[in-house]
């Protein structure tokens, strides 16, 4: 593990690793709550081993230990669901069924909101851009967004009548913005992000709904990044739709949701035709059933939606004021750390968001954007990786118009972080930039399917990732 000394944040002396415990950064020396993974040990380029710093939950987040504990728990009973009569088949059946009602109660759901089972985020949403009210045939309205959206909030609109405006530079005057927008009337849903998956920072989203309403359209709530990081109460601030994945939930094993009102969903094209969406099929036609299972053609997803289910009562449990000052000392220590490195660039869209530095933030996630003057930012995330162990994200997350729009067209770099992260890893973090720019590279690099990788890497990784990225017949990255 790397010792290199970093500019100390205001109760912080520079040093060695270990976290300390004064101070409003004492709260994130504590974990919250254990998940899976925590201890991997990761080989370094050079030699040895560290420690797997993880602050790349934005993208997935690791599993609960109570959720993987929960899965090895009802695996024994999985079996087919609604249509079995055998033992096993109606204890999945009830779990799998339960799971509705649970997420329900964990995003402040109304009684009558549908809560339909998908595979992530971008099926959900897919799913609702296939249930606009239509008129002749074409949706009745228009979808509106902002050009900060991730792609999933962004290009399902594309294949439906839509507007999208730029995001002002501060809130206060995008909201005034979207108000201006959708007063020009003809605007059905307002789609928007919960929180930005470039930069954490929250949008206001009880407001944005009072708004939608007032100009009779409905708000859809892309909450992948929000749900993971505060409390949701869709009936308390009136939102219509509201989407979010499992795997950025601590639940990864392939479930999403969509929540909202029936009335669009019931009518709405199935999203997956097949087995169980239908009252009845002939040879060359159907009658369509409604509620979740005209939407949830073929076999279900029984242990991602369990899954999802068990980590949203976890999640429930938690004291909202630990869960969120947790969350906010390591961004608070981490940002003001990465201020005070030369060469470095915290970015964020909204000049009025909350700030990070100066009081326990409620307006921003774990979720922090940065770039690294003189470097490309792959560059930088293969360093961080070989050389210190510490996996983030690079690139333009899946948001290519915000990135452009910010001046940063070939990318930047992501640190996120939640549940089961400490202090360290953010130590570790500044650690491994302070060591860059002030040294330099300790490894040769060279770009390798797209990406940067260490050259002549010649670390063991488990047998059974053959492809890992580095080794001869790695896959090249999609995932920009
Ligand atoms: C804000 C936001 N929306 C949507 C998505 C898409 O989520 P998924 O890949 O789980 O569909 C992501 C994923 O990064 C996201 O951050």
């Amino acid at each position: 593990m790397t010792t290199a000394v970093f500019p100390a944040a205001p109760e912080f002396h520079a040093g060695a690793h270990a976290v300390r415990t004064t101070g409003r950064f004492a709260v994130a020396a504590n974990p919250l709550a254990a998940v899976t993974g925590a201890e991997i040990q990761a080989p370094l380029i050079n030699g040895g081993y560290a420690r797997y710093a993880n602050l790349d939950y934005g993208a997935s987040a690791p599993a609960l230990s109570v959720v993987s504990a929960y899965l090895n728990e009802i695996l024994p009973y999985y079996a087919s669901v609604h249509r079995g009569a055998g033992y096993a088949s109606q204890i999945s059946t009830s779990v799998y069924e339960n799971a509705r009602d649970i997420v329900r109660e964990f995003v402040g759901g109304r009684p009558d909101d549908s809560v339909i089972f998908t595979r992530n985020t971008t099926d959900s949403l897919n799913l609702l851009a296939g249930c606009l009210p239509l008129r002749d045939g074409r949706p009745a309205g228009e979808v509106l967004y902002l050009d900060i959206e991730h792609h999933a909030n962004l290009l399902p609109w594309q294949n439906v009548p839509h507007r999208s405006i730029v995001a002002a530079p501060t809130l206060a005057a995008t909201v005034d913005r979207l108000r201006e927008e959708l007063a020009r009337g003809g605007v059905s849903l307002l789609a928007v992000t919960g929180a930005s998956n470039v930069t954490g920072e929250i949008l206001p989203i009880r407001t944005l709904a009072a708004l939608a309403h007032d100009h009779g359209a409905r708000i859809v709530v892309d909450a992948a990044q929000l749900a993971p990081h505060r409390r949701i109460d869709i009936a308390g601030d009136d939102v219509d739709y509201l989407a979010f994945s499992g795997h950025k939930l601590y639940a990864p094993f392939g479930a999403g949701v969509l929540v909202g009102r029936t009335d669009w969903l019931d009518a709405g094209t199935p999203h997956l035709a097949g087995g169980g969406a239908v009252r009845d099929a002939r040879l060359d036609s159907v009658s369509w059933t409604t509620g979740p299972a005209r939407h949830e053609g073929g076999s279900p997803n029984v242990l991602g939606a369990a899954a999802l289910a068990r980590a949203t009562q976890v999640i429930s449990e938690l004291d909202p004021a630990q869960w969120y000052a947790h969350e906010d000392a390591i961004r608070s220590f981490l940002v003001a750390g990465l201020e005070r490195i030369e060469g470095v660039t915290v970015h964020r869209i909204f000049a009025d968001s909350s700030p990070v530095d100066d009081q326990p933030s409620t307006g921003t996630i774990g979720v922090v954007n940065f770039s690294v003057e003189g470097y490309d930012a792959g560059l930088v995330a293969a360093y961080l990786s070989a050389e210190h162990g510490i996996g983030l994200r690079d690139g333009r997350f899946c948001a290519h118009p915000l990135l452009k729009r910010l001046g940063l067209p070939a990318g930047s770099l992501r640190a996120s972080f939640g549940l089961g992260s400490r202090l360290e890893d953010a130590e570790r973090l500044l650690a491994g930039l302070q060591q860059l720019t002030q040294s330099g590279l300790g490894w040769d690099y060279v770009v390798d399917a797209g990406r940067w990788v260490p050259a002549n890497d010649t670390r063991n990784y488990p047998h059974w990732a053959p492809n890992t990225p580095g080794t001869a017949g790695a896959a090249p990255c999609t995932q920009d």
